[in-house]
């Protein structure tokens, strides 16, 4: 495993992609040890620690599970593909972001049960749902991908698990305190991690007002951007 445990911090959080071509190698358990023990000294609310993973590998069940899960992530490709032009203009061309974009995410679905690992990352609600709940366990699952990538592998957050949820809790006896927050598959990369693309600092920095333009918030060199996402 090409571990690089040595990368610089801010270096993996400029350059920690969403890796949707894994490699069916195991990951082995010391690894998955390490990435789980990095998420989870993610914070929460007044440290209350809601989050849980219930870890997917090769056993009998997990297999079913990932076997309900590839049905769910066809689905969900199939209607972004749809509702985000996917099948027209730039996405077309292989060599375009949005072209290449669709060829991961095509790979991605057709092998998703060969993926290793996937994580389904739960919160453990203690009251009706609130909006800011998830700020309870998004840090833990953006740890778990940094940590990933620390060691050489990679993954990504995705939401695609609502259509077979009902299913996926009877299969695995999740109790219904438990919140499935994110779905995240993980193993080693098939690409590469690099720069991630976002939007100018201009764009999203405000300096005391609503729209102030902060001059002090400066794109370092070399900053690769993305524009507005589409409208769906
Ligand atoms: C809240 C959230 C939901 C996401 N849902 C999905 C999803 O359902 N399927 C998927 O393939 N990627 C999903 N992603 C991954 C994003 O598409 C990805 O992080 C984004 O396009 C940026 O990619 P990059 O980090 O490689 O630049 C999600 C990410 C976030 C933060």
């Amino acid at each position: 495993m090409d571990a690089d445990e040595s990368i610089p911090l801010l270096d993996g959080l400029a350059t920690t992609r969403a890796i949707r071509r894994i490699a069916p190698d195991p990951i082995p358990e010391s690894d998955l040890s390490t990435i789980l023990w990095h998420a989870t000294r993610a914070p929460s609310g007044t440290n209350r620690q809601p989050a849980r993973f219930l870890v997917l590998r090769a056993d009998e069940r997990s297999r079913a599970a990932k076997a309900l899960l590839a049905r769910a992530f066809r689905d969900g490709w199939a209607d972004k593909r749809r509702d985000a032009s996917y099948d027209a203009g730039s996405a077309l061309d292989p060599t375009s972001p949005k072209g290449r974009s669709r060829a991961a995410m095509e790979y991605f679905v057709e092998h998703f049960e060969q993926i290793p690992v996937v994580v389904l990352a739960c919160l453990i609600r203690r009251r009706r749902p609130h909006p800011f709940e998830g700020a309870s366990v998004y840090p833990a699952v953006q740890n778990l991908l940094l940590a990933a990538r620390a060691l050489g592998y990679g993954g990504v957050l995705t939401g695609w698990h609502g259509s077979v949820e009902s299913e996926l809790r009877t299969l695995l006896e999740i109790p219904d305190e438990a919140a499935i927050a994110a779905t995240v598959p993980l193993g080693r990369p098939l690409g590469h991690h690099g720069p991630v693309r976002r939007l100018p600092l201009t764009d999203v920095v405000f300096d005391g007002g609503w729209g102030a333009h902060a001059d002090w918030a400066v794109d370092p060199p070399g900053t690769r951007f993305a524009g507005p996402p589409p409208p769906h």
